[in-house]
């Protein structure tokens, strides 16, 4: 099967039951992506796919073949941090920081789900208050992606300044 991950375009011989999250931590050595609850319900496993956020521990590698798949090794390196894991730092985004890599995956589909459902492309630079998302919006849309330790301040904090 082939498989578009992180723009490179990757064959793996992988059984049709193995799931996406499996399929990346196991078979490919991108352990960035976590497990956490393998069910769906904590967002630990959160990568893109075309720009959209979804749990990878719930879909089966098998279908996302020739997609645009993106994991949080895709998103910045550490000597080149994505603005957003830039702003976890700063901010105190975290604590254990295994949640992490599903938030920031979370937070950059977010803010793409958003920018898709403004009138205008115009509009794509402008701050998340100025077109109206508030941080209880924020909240709400970030809430599939869970935090044991409750950094949930600090990763608002992280998103609104990164995009201001
Ligand atoms: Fe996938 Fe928890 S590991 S949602």
């Amino acid at each position: 099967m082939r498989f578009i991950i992180n723009e490179h375009s990757i064959e793996a011989d992988v059984d049709v039951r193995t799931s996406l999250l499996d399929l990346l931590r196991d078979h490919l050595g991108l352990t960035g992506t976590k497990k956490g609850c393998n069910q769906g319900a904590c967002g630990a496993c959160t990568v893109l796919v075309d720009g959209e956020r979804i749990n990878s521990c719930l879909a089966l590698a098998v279908q996302y073949q020739d997609r645009e798949i993106l994991t949080i090794e895709g998103l910045g390196t550490i000597g080149d941090l994505h603005p957003l894991q830039a702003a976890f730092i700063e901010y105190d985004g975290f604590q254990c920081g295994y949640c992490t890599p599903g938030q920031i995956c979370s937070a950059v589909a977010m803010i793409g789900e958003i920018r898709r459902g403004l009138p205008s492309a115009l509009t794509e630079d402008l701050a998340l208050e100025q077109i109206g998302f508030s941080e209880d919006e924020i909240r709400e849309r970030m809430s599939g992606n869970l935090c044991r330790c409750g950094a949930y301040n600090g990763i608002i904090e992280a998103i609104r300044a990164t995009y201001a």
